[in-house]
């Protein structure tokens, strides 16, 4: 695996792989590799002949007052996670390469970047969407992973796909827990064990919307309150939203429909999460649950 520094290695990197018949799949992540991390990069080799990951904390997509100063980084550990998958390049790029001084374009993903995360985090999507564009016109690939678990990230990169006639197929990847249920996150260390016991209750709050759903229930308002209440048992976990949306329109719906979206974020200790789970027929698998939401 090489790992790659520069943007005009990359490039001709690519081309080269291109040239010799490759088909290439591209992991975008920021690091902190996790099991998450790592079952996208396991569907990126099954899927293509050539894989390549790239890590690089943007900061276009963190605010002033978040996080991206304490963002875990450790570029060592990463390549070693990485090695047993025969990726063929790990893409790590600087900040000056990527914006250099004279950058002046940005992605402007329309008004969904003020709803629920766009609303939390304001102009998140718009450097989510810029460095995508950005990794995706560096490498070309035939195809790009994502994980379910930034669900909103996942439709707004969909969007910009299509928007702009990229030749990508986005595949999304299902969450990957931990043992106590929590979805895999980077942020995750930032959770001392008591915190952790507060977390928990995300993924809870969405196995109680879907065992509601499995039983019939189907009024939207009626599971976002029992996800609440549930949430709200715990001085320890600030909710942040508890919705059910279409993945079409990623609108509210007031009637749940099989692959209709739950999405909860929270506040715990100094870490924001998010969690969701799509809404389907009991016994479904997720793979199944994705095809619902059109994923
Ligand atoms: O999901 C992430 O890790 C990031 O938002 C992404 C897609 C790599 C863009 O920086």
């Amino acid at each position: 695996m090489r790992v790659i520094r520069s943007v005009a290695e990359m490039k001709h990197f690519a081309r080269q792989l291109r040239r010799a018949g490759a088909t290439i799949a591209l992991v975008p992540t920021m690091g902190a590799l996790h099991e998450g991390h790592l079952s996208l990069v396991r569907r990126a080799k099954q899927e293509c002949s050539a894989g390549i990951v790239s890590i690089f904390v943007n900061p276009a997509q963190f605010g002033p007052s978040e996080d991206l100063a304490r963002y875990p980084r450790n570029l060592e550990k990463d390549v070693e996670a990485l090695r047993p998958f025969e990726v063929d390049a790990c893409f790590v790029p600087t900040a000056e390469d990527m914006y250099p001084a004279d950058f002046i374009t940005f992605v402007d993903p329309g008004a969904i970047v003020r709803r629920l995360e766009g609303a939390a985090r304001p102009n998140h999507f718009r450097g989510v969407a810029t460095i995508v564009l950005k990794l995706l016109g560096i490498v070309n690939p035939d195809l790009a992973c994502f994980g379910q678990k930034d669900f909103q990230q996942a439709w707004v990169i969909r969007r910009l796909v299509s928007d702009f006639n990229l030749d990508v197929r986005v595949v999304l990847c299902p969450i990957v827990r931990e043992a106590d249920g929590l979805a895999a996150s980077s942020r995750n260390v930032y959770l001392s064990a008591e915190e952790r016991q507060s977390a928990r209750l995300l993924n809870r709050s969405l196995e109680r919307a879907k065992e509601l759903v499995w039983n019939g229930e189907s009024n939207s308002g009626l599971v976002t309150q029992a996800m609440r209440q549930l949430v709200e048992q715990d001085a320890g976990i600030s909710l942040d939203y508890a919705v059910i949306v279409s993945p079409a329109s990623f609108d509210t719906v007031e009637r749940i429909a099989a692959g209709s979206v739950a999405l909860v974020a929270a506040r715990v200790g100094s870490a924001r999460l998010i969690d969701n789970a799509i809404l389907g027929p009991r016994g479904a698998t997720e793979e199944e649950l994705l095809e619902m939401a059109g994923s």
